[in-house]
């Protein structure tokens, strides 16, 4: 999704800017661009539709350079993605501005700004920003005030970042609903939308939070809150995580970050000393809100939201705890009526997640005892505005298609029904076996990636194909669920997830030689039903891709496809079978020759609505 960098230095910034850019590529997008004030204080622009690569080829044979400026990477909400519509917009060759998030009352107020003469050359809702703050300076306002004028006009969500040439040493910024960070540099000063993008100049950062304004110049900074006033915000440090945008010998980042799997899972286990699971690991006070909690309530979206699918299993079966589970986008909207002393817990790898973060706002203060968050993203804003927060520890997740992030999730909702357990009679020994299954869960996942070449092999049954069917039972739908969304995300195949048991209610009627059939067959009790099931696909002319157990009595024949999986513990296989199913979708994705790690029209961090 769009990404945000700004630069006010003693010191030229265009490579700084680019540089950012490159480092915010991960994040899904369509367009680029970037303005600088030169030294003779005017406005120069490079955008382009396309890769940031096309920006850079522009610099080099046109170089525009400066010691303040702005830079984007857009992803097309209003407007197709087009030069025009590319960010920085200008006005009057003036006032430069980038943006991230939704302007909703965008109509009304290009209306009035094309009542006061100003010319519209985009289809975006950025551009009447850009003017806004153009009338608000011509009008006589300094800098900070007419961003505050301009930003009390608009109504939807933004991180906003803008130059203006007659304050050539300053930047404006402003957020609200989209996340901005301030880099704090020495004699400089940058913003980006994650600290990711600045890891290069700087390890010290302040967390704007909503509806702050900054103005940012070489010489400092001063933040101004919502109601204008002067503040302070707490500047961190951030260490580690920079290694991890580094490729190192693989050719994707999705195909590293399945193989960094089996750390990311033992360092997310870590998290309770010596293996012991109890409520501390949510956070201070956790012991106090699980000692109350009845009902769990899972709000989340995509892959995160799968993780939930997954955890509701757990938590009712280990923790005896009622539990839901919804996608945000539609939980925030929705009248509900709530168990009593319910546990609100929003799952997110970025911690960014537009729709999650408005569910954890808008949920009333009397419906839940307290919220919790799973998160991969220490200081986001889901981490910073929960009560409760556990952080798995994936580390930096750069494919858009979420693969360790989802499986770390997986480890902390194990861990969370462990902790509920135990203040809810969970036998002794039941804790013991989970503990050992989540410590001997690394090495079974690295048995797991061993089957990698059998499951390359069985990819090329896929590339030709327009639709795949993924089928499991229990536990193992959502873990089916999970297997569609990767492939459809990255090769294109449209594919869907069904409940075995509800083939004969709908998607059997499609069942052919041309639609590939996953099965996600561990030996567990459901093992016979999900036989009987796979029988019906197979005397229609399907053709079976069965993901088994190697004790689950599947052989190779014509027409079905055996994947032998490791034998594993009941609680562990929804793990390991997702790991199965990641490398399938990498390599029928990787055989069709889609972008693996940035697939057409998605983004890693959704921060709009
Ligand atoms: C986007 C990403 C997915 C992710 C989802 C939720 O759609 O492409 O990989 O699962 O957002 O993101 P979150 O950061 O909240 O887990």
């Amino acid at each position: 999704m769009c990404g945000i960098v700004a630069a006010t230095a003693r010191r030229e910034v265009s490579e700084i800017l680019l540089e950012g850019l490159r480092r915010l590529e991960y994040r899904g997008y369509d367009s680029a661009g970037m303005a600088l004030i030169d030294n003779e204080q005017r406005l120069q622009l490079h955008k382009y539709q396309g890769k940031v690569s096309a920006l850079e080829e522009a610099q080099s044979l046109n170089p525009i350079l400066g010691c303040t400026g702005i830079a984007h990477t857009r992803w097309a909400t209003h407007g197709q993605p087009s030069a025009a519509n590319a960010h920085p917009h200008i006005s009057r060759q003036r006032i430069a501005i980038v943006h991230n998030g939704i302007i909703e009352n965008h109509a009304e107020l290009r209306e009035d700004l094309r009542e006061a003469g100003y010319e519209f050359v985009s289809a975006t809702d950025t551009e009447v920003i850009v003017h806004l703050l153009h009338r608000f300076v011509h009008e006589g306002k300094d800098l900070l005030g007419a961003m505050q004028a301009t930003v009390a006009r608009l109504e939807g969500a933004y991180a906003l970042a803008a130059t203006d040439v007659e304050h050539p040493d300053q930047v404006v910024a402003a957020r609200s609903g989209s996340p901005l960070v301030v880099g704090v540099g020495i004699g400089e000063n940058f913003l980006a939308s994650d600290t990711l993008a600045l890891r290069q100049v700087t390890d010290r950062f302040i967390y704007l939070e909503e509806a702050d304004v900054v103005v940012c110049s070489a010489a400092g900074l001063a933040i101004y809150d919502g109601a204008g006033e002067p503040v302070q915000r707490e500047m961190k440090r951030v260490s580690g995580d920079v290694e991890d945008a580094d490729l190192g010998d693989y050719e994707h980042y999705m195909l590293k970050e399945i193989y960094e799997q089996p750390h990311a899972l033992a360092a997310t286990f870590a998290k309770a000393s010596a293996g012991d699971v109890d409520a501390s690991v949510f956070g201070d006070g956790a012991a106090e809100v699980f000692a109350q909690t009845q009902a769990v309530q899972i709000v989340a979206c995509g892959t995160s939201y799968h993780a939930g699918l997954v955890a509701r299993y757990w938590l009712e079966d280990i923790a005896g705890v009622p539990c839901q589970v919804e996608v945000a986008s539609e939980f925030r909207y929705r009248k509900r009526v709530s168990h009593p002393n319910t546990l609100l817990v929003t799952v997110s790898q970025s911690g960014e997640t537009a729709d999650t973060l408005a569910a954890l706002r808008f949920a009333a203060p009397e419906e839940f005892i307290a919220s919790l968050v799973i998160a991969n993203v220490d200081n986001s804003s889901l981490v910073r505005e929960s009560d409760l927060a556990f952080l798995t520890r994936a580390g930096m997740e750069i494919g858009v298609a979420s693969t360790k992030a989802f499986t770390t999730q997986l480890v902390a909702f194990l861990m969370l029904a462990l902790a509920l357990g135990k203040e809810r009679g969970l036998s002794v020994e039941r804790q013991q076996c989970l503990k050992e299954g989540l410590r001997d869960l690394p090495d079974l996942v690295k048995q797991t990636l061993k089957i990698d070449a059998a499951i390359e092999d069985m990819s090329a049954a896929f590339i030709q194909k327009h639709h795949a069917l993924f089928l499991g039972r229990g536990i193992q739908y959502p873990i089916a669920m999970e297997g569609a969304l990767k492939l459809k995300e990255i090769s294109y195949i449209h594919a869907e997830a069904y409940p075995a048991g509800e083939l004969k209610h709908g998607p059997l009627a499609l069942v052919d030689a041309d639609m590939p059939v996953v099965a996600v067959a561990p030996n567990d009790e459901l093992l016979d039903k999900l036989k009987s099931n796979l029988e019906e696909v197979r005397s229609r002319g399907g053709e079976l891709y069965v993901f088994a157990d190697k004790d689950a009595g599947f052989t190779d024949e014509p027409g079905v496809h055996v994947l032998a999986m490791p034998h594993a513990p009941e609680v562990l296989q929804p793990v390991i079978y997702t790991v199965a199913l990641q490398l399938l979708s990498y390599h029928v994705a990787l055989q069709k020759g889609t972008d693996v790690d940035k697939p057409r029209n998605l983004a890693k961090s959704v921060t709009v609505e």
